[in-house]
């Protein structure tokens, strides 16, 4: 018996990371074990802003090799790329029809990201939430692991599922439930402990890219930033030293552990003990994954036979889902 169906959704961007990897990839490896799982490369959602086309390429089948370097089995969920599968689209449309203005107009990242020109914001990117809400509901997912930031669109998409089911007097989509990432999971920059490890940083050294050889990765441990001081006892002895809080919190997260377990463990020590742990483990976890993903996109035949299989696999469970919205919504089939 699973505990329900997951559907989650990454967007095609290079240069994955070590943040991304235990933000978000690592979760859904883990959540395998207990739901159906269906993981999507959402390369529709991709173009709501402008995109290189042979980039968006490359990316989305490295995003898709990582997540199989990962451990996202072919053999326990489905993955795929968002536009191999139709349906996800022709819901969008319904889900615009739903919607209403005032809804998406309350969207904080749809405010970012257009930024203050908005009048030259795509229609794509407005309606970017109707199309995550169909991703979800195209397949009745009942979870949704998201990070904190995606909170309010799982929160649109219950609204909406709500509104189509009395718009229409049924009783058809679940109110799909969100998983929060844990917030301690949170990566920052090996070289400013007070910002994010992004992939547009334009210092390398500033992250641990998954794809970094051996010694490249204990290159930037070592030379990430800390203080003097030894490691302290207490996790409250870390507040006001935000690098050597992310160091502990990456060492948590490699080793599936408690920050307060692993600071236990090193406590009274100085950042040259620490420091050459942290990189043992960095590499024992990241390295086999950058190779399974090298070999991958090395065989580009096999890869997109992955996602293909995947496409199939998602279609089959679409299309008989929109077949029902259509007969909902009065549709001649
Ligand atoms: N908007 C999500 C993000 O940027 C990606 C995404 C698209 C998604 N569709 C989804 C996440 C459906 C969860 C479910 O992170």
């Amino acid at each position: 018996m699973t505990k329900g169906r997951i559907f989650s959704g990454v967007q095609p961007t290079g240069n994955l990371h070590l943040g991304n990897y235990l933000g978000a990839i690592r979760n859904w490896v883990a959540l395998q074990a207990d739901f159906e799982t269906i993981y999507c490369v959402v390369d529709l959602h991709a173009i709501t802003v402008p995109q290189d086309p042979a980039r968006l390429q490359q990316a989305t089948r490295e995003v898709a090799a990582c997540l199989i370097a990962s451990g996202i089995a072919p053999q326990k969920s489905i993955l795929f790329n968002q536009s191999r599968v139709p349906q996800h689209a022709e819901l969008a449309w319904v889900f615009n029809c739903v919607a209403r203005l005032g809804w998406l107009n309350r969207m904080t990242q749809f405010k970012e990201k257009a930024g203050k020109n908005r009048e030259n914001a795509t229609v794509g990117l407005y309606a970017y939430p109707t199309l995550m809400a169909a991703d979800i509901l195209v397949y009745l997912a009942t979870h949704v692991p998201v990070g904190e930031d995606q909170k309010q669109h799982l929160e649109l998409t219950r609204d909406i599922a709500l509104a189509f089911n009395s718009m229409f007097g049924v009783d058809f989509f679940p109110t799909p439930e969100p998983l929060i990432y844990k917030t301690a999971a949170r990566v920052m920059n090996l070289r400013d402990g007070s910002s994010k490890m992004s992939k547009s940083d334009d210092s390398d050294f500033t992250r641990i890219n998954l794809t970094d050889s051996s010694e490249m990765i204990a290159q930037k441990i070592k030379k990430a930033k800390t203080d003097p001081e030894p490691l302290p006892a207490e996790m409250a002895g870390l507040a006001e030293r935000p690098e050597a809080r992310n160091l502990i919190g990456i060492y948590a997260g490699l080793s599936g552990r408690e920050e307060a377990a692993v600071l236990a463990d090193f406590a009274g020590q100085g950042f040259g003990k620490f420091k050459p742990a942290l990189a043992d483990l960095a590499i024992e976890v990241i390295a086999p994954i950058g190779a399974r993903m090298t070999e991958l996109l090395e065989d580009r035949a096999e890869l997109d036979r992955l996602l293909d299989h995947g496409a199939e696999q998602a279609a089959a469970i679409a299309a008989p889902v929109l077949d029902e919205v259509k007969q909902i919504v009065g549709f001649v089939r």
